[in-house]
Protein backbone atom coordinates (compact mmCIF):
# COMPACT_ATOMS: atom_id res chain seq x y z
CA UNK A 1 0.00 0.00 0.00
CA UNK A 2 1.32 3.88 -0.88
CA UNK A 3 0.51 6.90 -0.40
CA UNK A 4 1.81 9.44 -2.41
CA UNK A 5 2.50 12.99 -1.23
CA UNK A 6 4.04 14.29 1.38
CA UNK A 7 5.11 11.55 3.71
CA UNK A 8 1.54 10.83 4.56
CA UNK A 9 1.36 13.71 6.82
CA UNK A 10 -0.61 16.32 5.20
CA UNK A 11 -2.80 13.93 3.16
CA UNK A 12 -3.34 11.99 6.85
CA UNK A 13 -5.55 14.83 7.19
CA UNK A 14 -7.43 15.13 4.31
CA UNK A 15 -10.95 13.36 5.01
CA UNK A 16 -10.67 11.25 2.21
CA UNK A 17 -7.64 9.59 3.57
CA UNK A 18 -9.56 9.36 6.94
CA UNK A 19 -12.46 7.36 5.58
CA UNK A 20 -9.88 5.35 3.60
CA UNK A 21 -8.37 4.45 6.77
CA UNK A 22 -11.38 3.16 8.59
CA UNK A 23 -12.32 1.01 5.39
CA UNK A 24 -8.67 -0.50 5.83
CA UNK A 25 -8.16 -0.97 9.40
CA UNK A 26 -11.82 -2.66 9.45
CA UNK A 27 -11.26 -4.82 6.43
CA UNK A 28 -7.56 -6.15 6.05
CA UNK A 29 -7.72 -8.18 3.46
CA UNK A 30 -7.37 -4.78 1.23
CA UNK A 31 -4.20 -4.20 2.62
CA UNK A 32 -2.65 -5.87 -0.15
CA UNK A 33 -3.67 -3.35 -3.14
CA UNK A 34 -1.96 -0.37 -3.54
CA UNK A 35 -3.80 3.03 -2.94
CA UNK A 36 -2.77 6.26 -4.35
CA UNK A 37 -4.23 9.13 -3.37
CA UNK A 38 -3.56 12.11 -5.63
CA UNK A 39 -4.32 15.31 -3.14
CA UNK A 40 -6.54 17.89 -5.39
CA UNK A 41 -6.90 21.04 -5.58
CA UNK A 42 -10.39 22.85 -3.92
CA UNK A 43 -10.64 26.33 -5.45
CA UNK A 44 -14.02 26.66 -3.75
CA UNK A 45 -11.91 26.22 -0.17
CA UNK A 46 -9.95 29.94 -0.71
CA UNK A 47 -13.58 31.47 -0.91
CA UNK A 48 -14.35 29.77 2.21
CA UNK A 49 -10.92 30.93 4.28
CA UNK A 50 -10.35 34.57 5.18
CA UNK A 51 -7.94 34.91 3.21
CA UNK A 52 -5.50 37.24 4.61
CA UNK A 53 -3.68 37.68 1.49
CA UNK A 54 -6.09 39.50 -0.46
CA UNK A 55 -4.99 42.28 1.02
CA UNK A 56 -1.76 42.72 -0.32
CA UNK A 57 0.16 45.97 -1.23
CA UNK A 58 -0.02 45.87 -4.91
CA UNK A 59 -4.23 45.21 -4.20
CA UNK A 60 -3.72 48.22 -2.25
CA UNK A 61 -2.16 50.07 -4.50
CA UNK A 62 -4.69 48.91 -7.34
CA UNK A 63 -7.43 50.11 -4.84
CA UNK A 64 -5.96 53.60 -4.77
CA UNK A 65 -5.54 53.86 -8.48
CA UNK A 66 -9.57 52.89 -8.15
CA UNK A 67 -10.59 55.14 -5.86
CA UNK A 68 -8.63 57.99 -7.62
CA UNK A 69 -10.77 57.03 -10.78
CA UNK A 70 -13.99 57.25 -8.67
CA UNK A 71 -13.49 60.54 -7.48
CA UNK A 72 -12.70 61.79 -10.62
CA UNK A 73 -15.45 60.20 -12.27
CA UNK A 74 -17.80 61.40 -9.23
CA UNK A 75 -16.97 65.38 -9.63
CA UNK A 76 -17.58 64.90 -13.37
CA UNK A 77 -21.08 63.51 -12.83
CA UNK A 78 -21.66 65.51 -10.10
CA UNK A 79 -21.03 68.85 -12.72
CA UNK A 80 -23.42 67.16 -14.98
CA UNK A 81 -26.07 67.00 -12.10
CA UNK A 82 -25.64 70.59 -10.60
CA UNK A 83 -25.91 71.65 -14.87
CA UNK A 84 -29.26 69.82 -15.11
CA UNK A 85 -30.34 71.06 -11.65
CA UNK A 86 -29.61 74.82 -13.04
CA UNK A 87 -31.14 74.33 -16.61
CA UNK A 88 -34.14 72.82 -14.67
CA UNK A 89 -34.30 75.67 -12.23
CA UNK A 90 -34.04 78.59 -15.50
CA UNK A 91 -36.77 76.21 -16.66
CA UNK A 92 -39.47 76.11 -14.02
CA UNK A 93 -38.85 80.29 -13.51
CA UNK A 94 -39.50 81.08 -17.24
CA UNK A 95 -42.61 78.64 -16.62
CA UNK A 96 -43.22 80.47 -13.75
CA UNK A 97 -43.09 84.12 -15.58
CA UNK A 98 -44.69 83.21 -18.78
CA UNK A 99 -48.14 81.44 -16.88
CA UNK A 100 -48.11 84.27 -14.92
CA UNK A 101 -47.48 86.81 -17.73
CA UNK A 102 -50.69 85.03 -19.64
CA UNK A 103 -51.73 81.99 -18.53
CA UNK A 104 -54.60 81.78 -21.41
CA UNK A 105 -52.53 82.06 -24.15
CA UNK A 106 -49.72 79.41 -23.36
CA UNK A 107 -52.21 76.21 -22.88
CA UNK A 108 -51.74 73.74 -20.56
CA UNK A 109 -49.09 73.67 -17.98
CA UNK A 110 -48.09 70.51 -19.17
CA UNK A 111 -47.78 71.64 -23.03
CA UNK A 112 -45.86 74.70 -21.99
CA UNK A 113 -43.48 72.44 -19.96
CA UNK A 114 -43.19 70.48 -23.15
CA UNK A 115 -42.23 73.61 -24.80
CA UNK A 116 -39.73 74.71 -22.98
CA UNK A 117 -38.16 71.30 -23.19
CA UNK A 118 -38.54 71.37 -19.03
CA UNK A 119 -39.26 67.34 -18.81
CA UNK A 120 -36.33 66.55 -21.15
CA UNK A 121 -34.54 68.60 -18.53
CA UNK A 122 -36.59 66.71 -15.43
CA UNK A 123 -35.35 63.27 -17.32
CA UNK A 124 -31.99 64.09 -17.69
CA UNK A 125 -31.51 65.19 -14.08
CA UNK A 126 -32.95 62.09 -13.28
CA UNK A 127 -30.61 60.13 -14.59
CA UNK A 128 -27.37 61.89 -13.58
CA UNK A 129 -28.86 61.89 -9.94
CA UNK A 130 -29.09 58.03 -10.66
CA UNK A 131 -25.42 57.70 -12.29
CA UNK A 132 -24.48 59.68 -9.32
CA UNK A 133 -25.65 57.38 -6.58
CA UNK A 134 -24.46 54.19 -8.15
CA UNK A 135 -20.67 56.68 -8.64
CA UNK A 136 -21.20 57.08 -5.20
CA UNK A 137 -21.84 53.76 -3.92
CA UNK A 138 -18.85 52.42 -5.71
CA UNK A 139 -17.00 55.04 -4.20
CA UNK A 140 -18.13 53.70 -0.34
CA UNK A 141 -17.26 49.91 -1.60
CA UNK A 142 -13.61 50.80 -2.91
CA UNK A 143 -13.27 52.89 0.26
CA UNK A 144 -14.34 50.33 2.23
CA UNK A 145 -11.58 47.41 0.46
CA UNK A 146 -8.84 49.98 1.06
CA UNK A 147 -9.48 50.68 4.51
CA UNK A 148 -9.80 46.81 5.39
CA UNK A 149 -6.38 46.84 3.29
CA UNK A 150 -4.97 50.01 4.62
CA UNK A 151 -5.55 48.12 8.28
CA UNK A 152 -4.12 44.74 7.14
CA UNK A 153 -0.85 45.99 5.28
CA UNK A 154 1.26 43.48 3.62
CA UNK A 155 4.80 43.13 4.29
CA UNK A 156 6.67 42.96 0.46
CA UNK A 157 7.53 39.95 1.06
CA UNK A 158 4.03 38.11 0.41
CA UNK A 159 3.77 39.99 -2.98
CA UNK A 160 6.68 37.43 -4.14
CA UNK A 161 5.34 34.89 -7.39
CA UNK A 162 4.34 31.35 -6.27
CA UNK A 163 6.54 28.19 -7.76
CA UNK A 164 4.15 26.94 -10.26
CA UNK A 165 1.94 23.94 -8.76
CA UNK A 166 4.29 21.06 -9.78
CA UNK A 167 6.35 22.30 -7.47
CA UNK A 168 4.44 22.59 -4.86
CA UNK A 169 2.91 19.30 -5.15
CA UNK A 170 6.19 18.11 -4.99
CA UNK A 171 6.98 18.78 -1.73
CA UNK A 172 3.54 18.66 -0.30
CA UNK A 173 1.72 16.65 -1.94
CA UNK A 174 -1.17 19.54 -2.84
CA UNK A 175 -1.21 21.81 -5.44
CA UNK A 176 -3.10 24.54 -3.69
CA UNK A 177 -1.46 27.80 -3.16
CA UNK A 178 -3.66 28.33 -0.06
CA UNK A 179 -2.29 25.34 1.53
CA UNK A 180 1.16 25.82 0.48
CA UNK A 181 1.12 29.51 1.58
CA UNK A 182 -0.92 28.67 5.16
CA UNK A 183 1.47 25.70 5.78
CA UNK A 184 5.07 27.68 5.30
CA UNK A 185 3.34 30.51 7.50
CA UNK A 186 1.96 27.74 10.19
CA UNK A 187 5.40 26.55 10.08
CA UNK A 188 7.46 29.93 10.34
CA UNK A 189 5.37 30.74 13.38
CA UNK A 190 5.57 27.06 14.97
CA UNK A 191 10.20 27.75 14.51
CA UNK A 192 9.91 30.57 16.62
CA UNK A 193 7.73 29.01 19.21
CA UNK A 194 10.43 25.96 19.35
CA UNK A 195 13.35 28.41 19.68
CA UNK A 196 12.08 30.59 22.41
CA UNK A 197 10.67 27.66 24.23
CA UNK A 198 14.39 26.74 23.90
CA UNK A 199 15.43 29.79 25.49
CA UNK A 200 16.69 31.54 22.18
CA UNK A 201 15.67 35.04 20.73
CA UNK A 202 14.77 34.32 17.11
CA UNK A 203 16.39 38.01 16.53
CA UNK A 204 19.79 36.61 17.46
CA UNK A 205 20.47 34.37 14.84
CA UNK A 206 22.32 35.91 12.07
CA UNK A 207 22.94 32.36 9.24
CA UNK A 208 19.85 30.74 9.07
CA UNK A 209 19.82 27.48 6.76
CA UNK A 210 16.69 25.39 5.90
CA UNK A 211 17.99 22.18 4.96
CA UNK A 212 15.35 20.24 2.61
CA UNK A 213 14.06 23.88 1.48
CA UNK A 214 11.95 22.36 -1.61
CA UNK A 215 10.78 24.91 -3.46
CA UNK A 216 10.74 27.90 -0.43
CA UNK A 217 7.32 27.11 1.41
CA UNK A 218 8.94 27.98 4.69
CA UNK A 219 11.34 29.87 3.57
CA UNK A 220 9.51 32.57 1.97
CA UNK A 221 8.32 33.47 5.17
CA UNK A 222 11.69 33.87 7.01
CA UNK A 223 12.71 37.69 6.93
CA UNK A 224 10.13 39.28 8.62
CA UNK A 225 10.66 36.92 12.06
CA UNK A 226 14.50 36.12 11.30
CA UNK A 227 14.88 39.88 11.13
CA UNK A 228 18.59 39.80 11.39
CA UNK A 229 19.71 36.86 9.23
CA UNK A 230 21.25 35.46 6.09
CA UNK A 231 18.63 33.32 4.71
CA UNK A 232 20.60 29.80 2.80
CA UNK A 233 18.65 27.39 1.13
CA UNK A 234 19.96 23.47 0.59
CA UNK A 235 18.24 20.12 -1.08
CA UNK A 236 19.19 17.50 -3.30
CA UNK A 237 16.55 18.66 -5.77
CA UNK A 238 17.82 21.22 -7.96
CA UNK A 239 14.56 22.12 -9.93
CA UNK A 240 12.90 23.31 -6.39
CA UNK A 241 16.20 25.14 -5.75
CA UNK A 242 16.66 26.61 -8.87
CA UNK A 243 13.12 28.57 -8.07
CA UNK A 244 13.97 29.88 -5.16
CA UNK A 245 17.33 31.18 -6.11
CA UNK A 246 15.62 32.90 -9.73
CA UNK A 247 12.58 34.24 -7.58
CA UNK A 248 12.97 35.14 -3.62
CA UNK A 249 15.96 37.92 -3.82
CA UNK A 250 16.27 38.25 0.09
CA UNK A 251 18.20 34.64 -0.14
CA UNK A 252 21.97 34.90 0.53
CA UNK A 253 22.97 31.59 -1.06
CA UNK A 254 21.46 28.12 -2.94
CA UNK A 255 23.49 25.06 -2.14
CA UNK A 256 22.38 22.31 -4.31
CA UNK A 257 23.45 19.24 -2.53
CA UNK A 258 24.48 15.37 -3.88
CA UNK A 259 22.65 12.60 -2.68
CA UNK A 260 24.92 11.83 -0.08
CA UNK A 261 27.53 14.01 1.96
CA UNK A 262 29.63 15.53 1.89
CA UNK A 263 28.67 19.00 0.50
CA UNK A 264 31.20 21.89 -0.44
CA UNK A 265 29.70 24.25 2.56
CA UNK A 266 32.11 25.03 5.14
CA UNK A 267 32.51 24.26 8.38
CA UNK A 268 30.76 26.17 11.17
CA UNK A 269 28.80 28.19 8.49
CA UNK A 270 25.47 28.25 10.57
CA UNK A 271 24.03 28.85 13.89
CA UNK A 272 20.18 28.16 13.27
CA UNK A 273 19.38 24.90 10.99
CA UNK A 274 16.10 23.41 10.43
CA UNK A 275 14.94 20.64 8.25
CA UNK A 276 11.20 20.36 8.01
CA UNK A 277 9.67 17.02 6.57
CA UNK A 278 13.43 16.03 5.37
CA UNK A 279 13.88 13.02 7.80
CA UNK A 280 10.55 11.97 7.59
CA UNK A 281 11.75 10.69 3.91
CA UNK A 282 14.93 9.27 4.17
CA UNK A 283 16.29 5.85 4.87
CA UNK A 284 18.38 5.04 8.30
CA UNK A 285 22.14 5.35 6.54
CA UNK A 286 20.86 8.42 4.62
CA UNK A 287 19.74 9.96 7.60
CA UNK A 288 22.74 9.28 9.48
CA UNK A 289 24.95 10.44 6.88
CA UNK A 290 22.90 13.43 7.29
CA UNK A 291 23.14 14.43 10.61
CA UNK A 292 27.18 13.94 10.58
CA UNK A 293 26.99 16.94 8.14
CA UNK A 294 24.89 18.91 9.53
CA UNK A 295 26.96 18.84 12.86
CA UNK A 296 29.91 19.86 10.54
CA UNK A 297 28.23 22.79 8.74
CA UNK A 298 26.82 24.03 12.51
CA UNK A 299 28.39 26.72 14.30
CA UNK A 300 29.59 25.55 18.23
CA UNK A 301 25.93 26.14 20.10
CA UNK A 302 24.12 26.38 16.65
CA UNK A 303 20.18 25.54 17.03
CA UNK A 304 19.06 22.84 15.48
CA UNK A 305 15.14 21.56 14.94
CA UNK A 306 14.59 18.62 12.76
CA UNK A 307 11.24 17.56 12.23
CA UNK A 308 10.19 13.62 12.22
CA UNK A 309 6.98 11.45 11.82
CA UNK A 310 6.81 9.65 15.57
CA UNK A 311 6.08 5.81 14.83
CA UNK A 312 2.60 5.96 16.15
CA UNK A 313 1.73 7.70 12.79
CA UNK A 314 3.38 4.46 10.71
CA UNK A 315 0.38 1.80 12.10
CA UNK A 316 -2.32 4.71 10.61
CA UNK A 317 -0.90 3.75 6.81
CA UNK A 318 1.49 0.92 7.18
CA UNK A 319 1.24 -3.21 8.61
CA UNK A 320 4.74 -3.58 9.97
CA UNK A 321 5.45 -6.47 7.61
CA UNK A 322 5.91 -3.70 4.79
CA UNK A 323 8.53 -2.00 6.52
CA UNK A 324 11.78 -1.98 4.11
CA UNK A 325 13.81 -0.99 7.47
CA UNK A 326 12.59 -1.53 11.12
CA UNK A 327 15.08 -0.90 13.24
CA UNK A 328 14.96 0.04 17.47
CA UNK A 329 12.13 2.42 16.84
CA UNK A 330 13.00 3.87 13.24
CA UNK A 331 10.83 3.05 9.98
CA UNK A 332 10.97 3.26 6.76
CA UNK A 333 8.57 2.31 3.88
CA UNK A 334 8.19 2.35 0.41
CA UNK A 335 5.85 4.71 -1.26
CA UNK A 336 4.73 5.73 -4.80
CA UNK A 337 7.65 7.89 -6.09
CA UNK A 338 7.82 11.49 -6.13
CA UNK A 339 9.17 13.00 -9.43
CA UNK A 340 12.19 14.64 -8.96
CA UNK A 341 13.12 13.29 -6.47
CA UNK A 342 15.49 10.85 -5.27
CA UNK A 343 14.92 7.24 -5.19
CA UNK A 344 15.67 6.69 -1.39
CA UNK A 345 12.82 9.71 -1.03
CA UNK A 346 9.95 7.35 0.86
CA UNK A 347 8.84 7.58 4.22
CA UNK A 348 10.31 7.22 7.74
CA UNK A 349 8.91 7.30 10.87
CA UNK A 350 10.59 7.40 14.48
CA UNK A 351 10.05 6.52 18.28
CA UNK A 352 10.77 9.44 20.45
CA UNK A 353 13.66 7.10 21.79
CA UNK A 354 15.16 6.95 18.14
CA UNK A 355 15.12 10.23 17.23
CA UNK A 356 16.48 11.03 20.90
CA UNK A 357 19.33 8.74 19.94
CA UNK A 358 19.91 9.13 16.49
CA UNK A 359 20.19 12.77 16.53
CA UNK A 360 21.59 12.20 20.37
CA UNK A 361 25.12 11.09 18.46
CA UNK A 362 25.62 14.23 17.12
CA UNK A 363 23.47 16.94 19.14
CA UNK A 364 22.96 17.90 22.50
CA UNK A 365 18.97 17.02 22.44
CA UNK A 366 16.92 19.96 24.29
CA UNK A 367 13.67 18.74 24.01
CA UNK A 368 11.32 16.57 21.76
CA UNK A 369 7.85 18.33 21.09
CA UNK A 370 5.08 16.33 19.79
CA UNK A 371 3.08 17.76 16.75
CA UNK A 372 4.96 21.06 16.84
CA UNK A 373 4.91 21.37 13.45
CA UNK A 374 2.27 22.44 11.35
CA UNK A 375 0.26 20.57 13.80
CA UNK A 376 1.51 17.14 12.97
CA UNK A 377 4.74 16.13 12.76
CA UNK A 378 6.92 16.26 15.82
CA UNK A 379 10.18 17.94 15.93
CA UNK A 380 13.46 17.47 17.58
CA UNK A 381 15.46 20.42 19.08
CA UNK A 382 19.01 19.87 19.68
CA UNK A 383 22.17 22.10 20.05
CA UNK A 384 25.55 21.59 18.89
CA UNK A 385 28.68 21.31 20.92
C1 LIG B 1 8.40 17.24 1.97
S1 LIG B 1 9.57 18.24 1.17
C2 LIG B 1 9.67 19.58 2.31
C3 LIG B 1 10.25 20.82 1.72
C4 LIG B 1 10.36 21.99 2.70
N1 LIG B 1 11.19 21.65 3.83
C5 LIG B 1 8.99 22.42 3.16
O1 LIG B 1 8.60 22.09 4.30
O2 LIG B 1 8.28 23.05 2.38
C6 LIG B 1 11.08 17.36 1.44
C7 LIG B 1 12.27 18.03 0.80
O3 LIG B 1 13.43 17.30 1.20
C8 LIG B 1 14.31 17.28 0.11
N2 LIG B 1 15.27 16.17 0.26
C9 LIG B 1 15.13 14.88 -0.02
N3 LIG B 1 16.23 14.20 0.27
C10 LIG B 1 17.10 15.09 0.76
C11 LIG B 1 18.43 15.00 1.24
N4 LIG B 1 19.08 13.87 1.28
N5 LIG B 1 19.02 16.12 1.65
C12 LIG B 1 18.35 17.30 1.63
N6 LIG B 1 17.10 17.44 1.18
C13 LIG B 1 16.48 16.35 0.76
C14 LIG B 1 13.39 17.11 -1.08
O4 LIG B 1 14.02 17.45 -2.28
C15 LIG B 1 12.25 18.04 -0.70
O5 LIG B 1 12.46 19.33 -1.17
Amino acid sequence: MAFSGEGCGLLSEHPATRVLRVILHSMPSLQQHEFVIDAVQFPERIGAMNWPWTSSSRKLKQLCDEKQKLRDRLAIVKKQRDSARAHRDRAKEELRRMSAASADTLGPVDDAAQALGFSDLLMQLDKVTRELQVEKHLHENVKMDLANAEANPLPPHLDWPLPPPDLRFRIGGERAAWTFLKIGENIVGDLKKLAEAAGRDVGEFTSVLDFGAGCGRVLRFLPPVFVNAQIHAADVDPVGLAWVGGHLPFVTSTHVLPLFPPTTIPDASFDFIFAISVFTHLPLDVERAWFAELRRIARPGALIVLSYMPDTAAALHFTPELAIENVDGFSYYKTTPTDGLPDYYHVSYHTEDAIRRLAGEHFRILSVNTRAVNAHQDAVVCTSA
